[in-house]
């Protein structure tokens, strides 16, 4: 599997929730390298490009009103297949579908209320990073246990 780069959000209902720390934990505990961090309140334009797919759905206003009604917290992790591995540690995107293990599983039951968001694809991911970083914010670095994680990179 490739070394991907994938973008992660802890939305508003994870922040205000105070389960920014669990989605940060489960993503280092799976093994995944986090490059990049940071606290934004999201501007309705930034929201609107984030989530352009989806301006015709009759839920894009609800959407947007959500995702910007607090602050959310933004990531890049990385690693190989870190793109699929993010989507499947979230769960399904209707979390009262989610099964147990998945983050939405887990602490979710709403599909307006899910948590934490995941790049769906390489493309997306390419995109919505550089929506919320510069590329000198992503940090190049190497740790000693990625040995025994991710062999063979
Ligand atoms: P996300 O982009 O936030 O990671 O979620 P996702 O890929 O699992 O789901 P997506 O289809 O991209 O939808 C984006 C977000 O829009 C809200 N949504 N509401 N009421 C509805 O039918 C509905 N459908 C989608 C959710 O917050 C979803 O995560
Ligand atoms: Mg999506």
């Amino acid at each position: 599997m490739g070394w991907q780069q994938t973008f992660v959000m802890v939305k508003p209902d994870g922040v205000q929730r105070g389960l920014v720390g669990e989605v940060i934990s489960r993503f280092e505990r799976r093994g995944l390298r986090l490059v990049a961090l940071r606290m934004v309140v999201m501007e309705r334009d930034l929201a609107r490009r984030h989530y352009g797919a989806h301006q015709d759905k009759a839920f894009f206003p609800d959407l947007l009103e959500y995702i910007t009604s607090a602050p959310v917290v933004a990531m890049v992790w990385e690693g190989p297949g870190a793109i699929g591995l993010a989507r499947a540690m979230l769960g399904p995107t209707d979390a009262s579908q989610a099964p147990g293990g998945t983050l939405r599983g887990d602490y979710c039951m709403d599909i307006g209320f899910n948590l934490v968001h995941a790049s769906d694809g390489s493309e997306a991911a390419s995109r919505e990073i550089a929506l919320f970083f510069q590329p000198e914010e992503l940090c190049s670095y190497r740790r000693d246990l990625e040995k025994w994680v991710m062999p063979r990179t």
